[in-house]
Order: structure tokens, then sequence, then C-alpha cells
């Protein structure tokens, strides 16, 4: 069985005092769980904060995008290696708000992811459709061709090596992302199942291991009925993260997934 992953986007927040405050919230509230994966994503002048107070603890640390480049002349950009050199575990690739604030290509986002992998980082790629595409009907083309662009737009050794670094997918309806509006179960289970079956056209095996998280406005009161879907392998959490008692719940009811199973 897939253990389920929670990750906080901190997005653009935070502060080395809050996040001191926060961290430690979390570590108190987290310790010794080990049935389900945690970690957060900082900005990048916060990942060297993350590393002193996480290393050793049960919760992970990642960026939250990658330059498509590994150096020159590209002003202001941070590279893959550069943050694996601060511990960080995972990275999130082609969040909505980064598609939609630089124009991001799919075959853009590709390119980070395939930076990320080759750094030995686990991408987060982000996949979803707007309300505009879902109510034209257009969800599940606009959410295959973000898909492709990793499964067919990267060379074969790329995809063996997304592989080994555990690869982790982030369902993100755009029309659910911080404003309270939530995906249902059924939306969520269908959308990631959907995702599952792209992915096992091309490696069965990798389907079934791959984790398919949702995110869009999860919080603890709807938590436990998105983690019940069988293809919802866990959350991408933006505004809940930044309360150590919300994301600590979410988490929480992640490590219980046994129960959700039994009840749903
Ligand atoms: P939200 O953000 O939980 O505030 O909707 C999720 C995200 O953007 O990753």
């Amino acid at each position: 069985m897939r253990q389920k992953l929670v990750v906080g986007n901190w997005k653009l927040n935070g502060s080395l005092l809050n996040n001191k405050a926060l961290i430690a919230g979390l570590l108190e509230r987290l310790k010794g769980i080990n049935t389900a994966d945690f970690a957060i994503c900082v900005p990048y002048t916060y990942l060297f904060q993350a590393q002193n107070l996480l290393k050793d603890s049960n919760i992970e640390w990642g960026a939250q995008n990658v330059s498509q480049f590994d150096g020159g002349a590209h002003t202001s950009s941070i590279s893959a290696p550069m943050i694996a050199e601060f511990g960080c575990k995972y990275v999130i690739i082609g969040h909505s708000e980064r598609r939609a604030l630089s124009n991001e290509s799919n075959q853009k986002a590709a390119r980070r992811f395939a930076r990320a992998v080759d750094a030995g980082l686990t991408p987060i790629y982000c996949v979803g459709e707007t309300l505009e595409e879902r109510a034209a009907g257009l969800a599940e083309n606009v959410v295959k061709n973000q898909i492709l662009a990793i499964t067919h737009g990267l060379d074969e050794i790329v995809f063996e090596r997304a592989k080994q670094v555990e690869t982790v997918i982030a369902y993100e309806p755009v029309w659910a992302i911080g404003n309270g509006q939530t995906a249902s179960p059924q939306q969520a289970q269908q959308m990631h199942a959907f995702i599952r079956d792209l992915i096992a056209k091309v490696d069965v095996d990798f389907a079934s291991k791959v984790r398919i998280i949702y995110g869009g406005s999860m919080t603890p009161a709807n938590a436990s009925a998105l983690l019940a879907m069988p293809d919802v392998d866990g959350g991408l959490i933006g505004r809940c993260a930044l309360l150590a008692d919300d994301f600590s719940q979410i988490c929480k009811k992640a490590s219980m997934a046994d129960q959700l199973y039994l009840v749903a």
C-alpha cells in the first residue's frame, strides 16, 4: 500500500521568527508518527533554517520551484543542485500559480522536472484544470497534456530517473486553490484514477507506486473524506500549512489512513 504523504506549501509566507515557532509546533505535534510521510516546502531563503530545524526529524523539507537551467546567465534563478545542497527531498514543479504568473508551458515545467530528478530531488509535479476548462468539459484533456509532458516529453533516461527518485503527482484543480471550494472526494478520486491510468499506459509498476496527492483547500474538516479515496495518496496544503494545529491535524488523519479505508 502507498503510504500517505502530506506536504505544506508555504508559498510567499514566513519570517525567521514565525518559522521557528511553526516548525517547533509541528515537531511537537507530529513527534514519533511514522505511518505517513510529512514535508514542508518553504521559500528558498528559509531552506537553511528548515534544514537546521528539521534534520533528524520525521518531517522532510523542500523548495517550491527550480530553474530549468543548471547554471549560467539567469539572474535571480535557483538551480536544482543548489537546493539539493540544503538537504531538500522535495521540490514543487509546475504549481498553477507559477504556470499562471510566468506563463509557464507544459514543456517548460517538464524541463524543470528533468533538472529536479537529475539532482536527485523528488519532484511534486502539479497538474490541474481551471474552472473554465472544467466547465467546457476539458478537465481530463488538460490534465492529460500536463501528464504527457513528463511521460512522453522527456527522454527515457530522465523518466527512469524519475521513477528512482519517487516522483509525486499533485492534482490541484485551480478552481479549488486557496478559496475554500474543495473538490468533492468523488471528483478528486475520478481524476486521480484517470492520472494513474495514464501513467499505467507507460509503466504499470510505476503507476501502482506513484503517489498522487490532492491540493486545493484541504482542511482538517474535509481531509478524512478526501484521504479515504483509494487513489488519493495525500495532500498538498497551502493555507492550512501555516498553522501548526491545522497542518498537524491533516497529517494525523493521513497517518491513520487504514482506519479511513475501513469507514469509507
Ligand atoms: P490551498 O493551497 O490549500 O490554500 O488551497 C494549495 C496549493 O496551492 O498548493
